[in-house]
């Protein structure tokens, strides 16, 4: 298969890092995380005290931190400055603060330019929320994926458990419930699908279920394209 550019987007825990790393193992293609992009810049703006509600500040450090995504053997690790936050970015707390910053206009800008050319000439998955629509409208493959909020909620729910968070299943699903308003509903490149992108609902799909439907899109349009 050529070296294809494939762009998933979706809503929280729809299985879009899971499934897009997967895909990419598969077929020995680069996986990049703009989510963890934007967690990255929400954690620093912490760590540096600056007012979210800030912008040009804000803007002014997404500019110029030095921020690598390096994808080794399957696994992502995310380093601001030199130092490895893989774990840190993963918090409720920036998972709460995240959609503020993301919707700084300076912030998109400055991940814009670093998306853009991490996708190069092809052979990447990038998954995110306007990877479709605005990062990367001419992939050869757009990917929408979804699923109930209660499922995501639940996933969400079970995946904190696993690293020691306890929540309740409730407050995980309001949570997940006002980001995907917050990234449906605001200005600059907001979470929609692109009209050219093929739904897949994994809501009753497993993984492997997942994996296996975006796969067989990627066969039939890499005869087309
Ligand atoms: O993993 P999860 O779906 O919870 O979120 P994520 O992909 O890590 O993204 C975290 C947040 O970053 C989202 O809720 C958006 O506010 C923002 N984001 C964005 O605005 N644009 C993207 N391309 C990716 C993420
Ligand atoms: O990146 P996004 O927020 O869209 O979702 P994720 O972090 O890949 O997936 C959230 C959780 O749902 C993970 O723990 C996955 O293992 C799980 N998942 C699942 O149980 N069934 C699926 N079909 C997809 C994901």
């Amino acid at each position: 298969m050529r070296n294809l550019i494939i762009a998933i987007d979706g809503p929280a825990g729809a299985g879009k890092s899971t499934v897009a790393q997967i895909v990419a193992r598969r077929l020995n293609y680069v996986y990049i995380d703009t989510g963890a992009m934007y967690r990255a810049v929400t954690w620093l703006t912490n760590q540096e005290k600056i007012p979210l509600e800030d912008a040009a500040k804000v803007s002014e450090m997404a500019y110029h931190m030095n921020l690598e995504l390096l994808y080794r053997e399957g696994k992502t690790t995310v380093r601001v400055n030199g130092l490895d936050v893989t774990q840190e970015i993963r918090t409720p707390a920036v998972s709460r603060l995240v959609p503020g910053i993301a919707q700084i206009a300076g912030v998109r800008e400055a991940m814009l330019k670093v998306q853009r050319e991490m996708a190069g000439r092809g052979g990447v998955v990038m998954d995110g929320r306007d990877i479709g629509t605005y990062v990367l409208p001419n992939a050869d493959i757009k990917i929408f994926l979804t699923a109930s909020v209660a499922v995501r909620a639940k996933r969400r729910w079970q995946e904190l458990n696993n690293r020691g968070f306890t929540m309740e299943l409730a407050q995980i699903e309001a949570e997940i419930s006002a980001r995907d308003k917050a990234d449906c509903e605001r200005d600059i490149a907001p979470l929609c699908q692109a009209p050219d992108a093929i739904l897949v609902d994994t809501t009753d799909l497993t993984i492997e279920g997942a994996v296996t439907a975006i796969l067989n899109i990627c066969k039939e349009r890499s005869t087309v394209v």
